[in-house]
C-alpha cells in the first residue's frame, strides 16, 4: 500500500459504491515559469523518486492542499538545449507517466497560450476549453485525415464554468509557435478561440486512460493580432502566468471537496 502522504493508490467510488469526492489532482504544466508560483502558492514539495524512468528530466511537486492531494508535474528542461520542453512529444510521455504513477481523480493541462480576437480572446484572458483538436497533422487520406485533427470534446464541468465565469472557447494545438497557413486553414476550420502546444496531445492520454481532463489556458499573444507572436509571447509571459495562477487555484478551490458530477 502507498505512504499515507503520498498516496499514488486510489478508488473512483466509496466502499458502498457511492461516487466520491475527488481526492487525487494532477496538474500538467509544460513551462516551469507557469508552474513554480503554484508550486509555492499550493506549497508542494519536489519528489526525488522512482515513478518516473531514471534519468528523465520530469519533475514532480507533491502535497496536500485543503482536502486534496496535488501532484504538479512538468516535464523539465531539454536535455540537450536546456530549456523548457514544450511540446506534444514531451506532453504526452510525462502525462502517460504521471497517470501511471499517481492515479489521479482529475488532470488539470494548464498554461499560456495563443488566443484569438475574433473569437473574443484578450491577453490575460484564461479559457476552459471545450473542445481539442490539432491543426499540424494533416494526413489526407479518408479517415486518416479525422484521426489527424482528432477533434474531441473535453470533459464537461458546466458548473464550474458558471461559478467561475471565465472564458470558454475550442482549443487547437500543434508544435509550433508560429502558425502556418495551413495551420490556420485547420484552426479556422475547427472553429478555434485558443491555440497551444500541448493540450490536444495531453487529451489523448487521458481519454485513453479514462481520466478527465480539464484545460485552463491563459492568453499571452493575440495570433489574430498586429505584433509578432514570439515577441508578444515573451513580453506577456510573467504577468499572464500569474492571472493563470489566480484562475487555477479557483479551480482547484472549487474542486475541492466537490465529486467530478459536481462539476
Ligand atoms: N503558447 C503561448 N502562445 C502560443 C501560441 N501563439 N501558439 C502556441 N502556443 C502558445
Amino acid at each position: 500500500m502507498a505512504p499515507p502522504q503520498d498516496p499514488i493508490a486510489n478508488v473512483q467510488t466509496s466502499s458502498e459504491g457511492e461516487e466520491r469526492a475527488i481526492s487525487s489532482v494532477l496538474i500538467i504544466i509544460a513551462m516551469q515559469a507557469e508552474a513554480l508560483p503554484l508550486v509555492s502558492k499550493f506549497n508542494l514539495s519536489e519528489v526525488e523518486d522512482s515513478v518516473f524512468p531514471k534519468g528523465v528530466p520530469w519533475i514532480r511537486y507533491h502535497g496536500a492542499y485543503k482536502d486534496l492531494e496535488i501532484n504538479i508535474v512538468i516535464p523539465g528542461k531539454d536535455t540537450v538545449f536546456g530549456i523548457d520542453s514544450v511540446g506534444t512529444v514531451t506532453a504526452a510521455l510525462v502525462t502517460y507517466a504521471s497517470v501511471e504513477a499517481v492515479k489521479p481523480d482529475i488532470i488539470l493541462n494548464v498554461g499560456t497560450a495563443g488566443g484569438f480576437k475574433d473569437k473574443g480572446a484578450c491577453i490575460g484572458d484564461v479559457f476552459l476549453a471545450t473542445d481539442v483538436a490539432f491543426h499540424d497533422r494533416r494526413i489526407p487520406i479518408p479517415v486518416f485525415d479525422q484521426y489527424g485533427v482528432r477533434a474531441r470534446p473535453t470533459f464537461s464541468t458546466p458548473t464550474l464554468v458558471k461559478e467561475l465565469g471565465l472564458k470558454v472557447g475550442k482549443l487547437s494545438t500543434g508544435d509550433s509557435l508560429d502558425m502556418s497557413s495551413q495551420d490556420e486553414e485547420l484552426i479556422r476550420a475547427n472553429d478555434t478561440a485558443v491555440k497551444d502546444m500541448e493540450g490536444a496531445a495531453i487529451a489523448y492520454v487521458t481519454e485513453l486512460l479514462s481520466v478527465p481532463a480539464i484545460f485552463v489556458k491563459a492568453i499571452t499573444d493575440v495570433v489574430d493580432g498586429d505584433k509578432p507572436t514570439a515577441e508578444e509571447f515573451l513580453e506577456n509571459l510573467s504577468t499572464v502566468s500569474l492571472a493563470l495562477d489566480q484562475a487555477v487555484t479557483r479551480v482547484v478551490d472549487f474542486i475541492n471537496g466537490k465529486r467530478l458530477s459536481d462539476l
